[in-house]
């Protein structure tokens, strides 16, 4: 069963509800397309099963190799970019104490991330805070080539190297890639790293349920076992329930459609917990990869409140009106804490003494939201009962799903990205990547124009 609602009852009004079970047969067909790998993009299809085919041997793997790194690491290193790191942020931050990098007697691993950008000083600081620490790495790169990761990997190959020596450092890596292209595979085959592969099957923003997820997930002491489970139960429930109506998959798909046509091009998804920020940017790019394209397609973006109605607030209640809001509302914390009552009351704070902070916060959403709506904007709000590796499982699958759906609905191919290649051919251009010989002459002489 799963716990995970969503209600689209603010939109209501925008678009109608005729309008959103319009999209019901198509829904129906997209759906049979996917399974039967019939649709665009149908060699990408293998994280439908995901949740069932990660089998034991998978698992135990992941956990015996997450034990021993664990238990040599102060710090672990995930290398990736895209959809080779955000999914696995995503989960490790939603489930762990804000504060975890400054608590060392929690007995895992502090997670830090690079690869993700090419800034000097990120790199120079992580190295610095390396020299202090013991750690270890993963390198994530399906396509085994991509130049971030490569070089951040470069650098961190070294500094593991001079710090342990050659042998040493070769056990503190692991690479996870293709499993037979790419320079990465050719190098980690050569240096004898432990590898994980991403199957072929599988697009880098569908590869959290893959080792490229696991594997950090298990190394920051979560529960595998529990995110596929959740995910297990979502792809169970979409199974048995083709109807809009019963399915919040389908829903939520339809209901993004119908307001699209209806002229709201952008989505802001939503939280009221901090910890959910990287929830947000691992759907911005399953979504923005997904369905930007052919010059079609809702916009992702994201905000988190309270903190951004003082930043972004006054645009959402007033701004242009071609924006619709999704609210991820978590219904309990796992801590307890009330405002506490102060006799003298100078701040006049008295009147909400004795409240837990959530139904503080809860307040804030039901209020924002109630104010959004007058102001024009439809609200969706999926909502999970609290957050666990089995409710995040059940999340990552409802969007992975409607994301596959609703990119049908909207006619392009959901699991290509054309689009990502035209920086890096300009990027490469002014590098002087070999082979890229008459683009750099180009590009030069466009710049000094
Ligand atoms: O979703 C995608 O395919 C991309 O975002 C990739 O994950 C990203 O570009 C990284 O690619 P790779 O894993 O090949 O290094």
């Amino acid at each position: 069963m799963i716990d995970l609602k969503f209600d689209y009852n603010n939109a209501i009004g925008v678009i109608s509800q005729k309008e959103v079970l319009g999209f019901q047969n198509e829904i129906i067909n997209h759906y049979k397309s996917l399974k039967d790998k019939t649709g665009k993009g149908s060699d990408f299809l293998g994280w439908i099963d995901l949740p069932d085919e990660v089998d034991n041997a998978l698992i135990n793997r992941i956990e015996r190799i997450a034990a021993e790194i664990r238990s040599k690491s102060r710090i672990f290193v995930v290398v990736g970019i895209g959809g080779s790191y955000l999914g696995a942020r995503a989960v490790i931050e939603s489930l762990s104490n804000s504060f975890s990098h400054l608590n060392s007697k929690d007995g895992n691993p502090v997670i830090v991330y690079a690869g993700q950008n090419i800034s000097e000083d990120y790199m120079v600081e992580l190295l610095k805070v390396l020299d202090t620490f013991d750690y270890s790495l993963t390198v994530i790169s399906k396509s085994g080539t991509t130049t971030e990761p490569a070089v951040a990997f470069r650098i961190l190959k070294i500094h593991l190297e001079n710090k342990y020596g050659k042998e040493a450092a070769k056990t503190r890596i692991i690479a996870i890639t293709d499993k037979q292209r790419g320079a990465l595979k050719q190098l980690a085959d050569q240096e004898g790293y432990e590898t994980f592969v991403v199957p072929d099957d599988v697009g880098g923003r569908y590869s959290i349920l893959t080792p490229v997820g696991l594997l950090p997930i298990a190394i920051a002491g979560f529960n595998i076992g529990e995110l596929l489970g959740g995910a297990t139960k979502m792809k169970t429930h979409i199974e048995s329930s083709p109807n809009i109506e019963d399915n919040p998959v389908w829903a939520y798909a339809a209901v993004r459609n119908a307001l699209y046509n209806a002229g709201k091009t952008i989505e802001i998804t939503v939280n009221y917990e901090p910890k959910l920020f990287y929830i947000t940017e691992w759907w911005k790019q399953l979504f923005g990869e997904s369905e930007g394209k052919e010059n079609k397609g809702v916009f992702p973006a994201g905000v988190g409140f309270t903190t951004d109605l003082h930043s972004m607030g006054q645009y959402i209640q007033d701004g242009l009106r071609n924006i619709f809001e999704t609210v991820i509302s978590v219904e309990k914390p796992h801590n307890e804490l009330k405002v506490p009552l102060d006799e003298k009351n100078l701040d006049g704070l008295n009147y909400i003494a004795g409240k837990q902070l959530h139904e503080v916060n809860h307040m804030a959403e039901t209020g924002t939201t109630l104010a959004h709506v007058d102001g024009g904007v439809p609200n969706l709000r999926i909502t999970i009962p609290e957050i666990s590796e089995d409710t995040l499982g059940q999340l990552i699958y409802f969007y992975e799903m409607a994301c596959a759906v609703s990119g049908y609905i909207l006619r392009v191919n959901p699991f290509d990205q054309p689009g990502v290649e035209a920086y890096k051919k300009n990027m490469f251009a002014l590098l002087g990547k070999p082979g890229f010989e008459k683009e750099t002459k180009a590009i030069y002489s466009r710049l000094s124009d």
